[in-house]
């Protein structure tokens, strides 16, 4: 299947059953977060053999911390971790880190505060693929962000150029004050585990994506997942409001 014939630039995953996954092997809830590596490491490694350009995976939540500070801390750990450990490799292979969410937070370990940035340096202008990390991430607080940055331009300019916050400029330019104004937005929403709620991902961007609830838990979650996916999105019809 190609990618290209089917206009598929983006597609964004909410890797979710990792708890669960672990739960029914008789492991500790950490364990499934390891297991979901490979699942990760093969996702990108499908993007790259099928041209695609953009990935974007949630990686944590900004809800996320209400979780036992034991499972915060693993994941702190395994975030910085799976950098330290596979970013040469894909590096290697052509892949551009981005991270988005709250990556100012005081709670964020400094050690992957520092490696998240110097990930975004090292890989910078690689060109096969945008790989995206949302890491401490919440939509609203993307909007309220956004909202803010846009308030600050207007106080700052509004005495020289008041017609610079029209209603038009905002409704253009807004994506400009998000996170990651480059990021098209994603075709194909994938979230695993059965789960069918979007849990403050991307609440902007989704707009117009078509939604793929799949039931195989993260780390179980392969080609074959993929490939069923644009098997679903094949027979889907984009209308965008239009009558078709
Ligand atoms: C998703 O798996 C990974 C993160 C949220 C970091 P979960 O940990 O949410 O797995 P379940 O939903 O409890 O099975
Ligand atoms: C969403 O999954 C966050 C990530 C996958 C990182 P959650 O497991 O946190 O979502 P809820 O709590 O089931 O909505
Ligand atoms: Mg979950």
């Amino acid at each position: 299947m190609n990618l290209e014939e089917l206009d598929i630039k983006h597609i964004a995953i909410i890797m979710d059953g990792n708890g669960r996954w672990a739960t029914e092997q008789g492991l500790d809830r950490t364990a499934g977060h390891a297991a979901g590596e490979h699942s990760l490491s093969k996702a990108i490694d499908w993007a790259l053999d099928n041209n695609l350009e953009w990935l974007t995976v949630y990686a944590f939540s900004t809800e996320n911390w209400k979780r036992s500070p034991e499972e915060v801390d693993f994941l702190m750990f395994f975030n910085r971790d799976i950098l330290t450990r596979r970013r040469e490799e894909f590096h290697e292979k052509g892949v551009r880190f981005n991270f988005i969410g709250d990556l100012k937070d005081e709670r964020i370990p400094e050690e992957n505060k520092k490696l998240m940035k110097e990930t975004e340096l090292i890989t910078k202008n690689n060109k096969k693929l945008n790989l995206v990390f949302a890491f401490n991430y919440g939509s609203h607080k993307e909007i309220h962000t956004a909202a803010r940055r846009v308030a600050l331009g207007h106080y700052f300019y509004l005495k020289v150029s008041a017609w610079l916050f029209t209603k038009k400029h905002v409704e253009e330019n807004f994506k400009n004050y998000l996170y990651l104004p480059e990021m098209p937005n994603p075709d194909i929403l994938i979230r695993t585990a059965g789960e069918k709620r979007l849990s403050n991902f991307l609440l902007y961007q989704l707009s117009y994506t078509e939604l793929m609830f799949i039931d195989t838990l993260w780390p179980d979650f392969g080609e074959d997942d993929f490939y069923n996916v644009l098997e679903d999105y094949k027979n889907r019809i984009r209308k965008y409001g239009n009558a078709r």
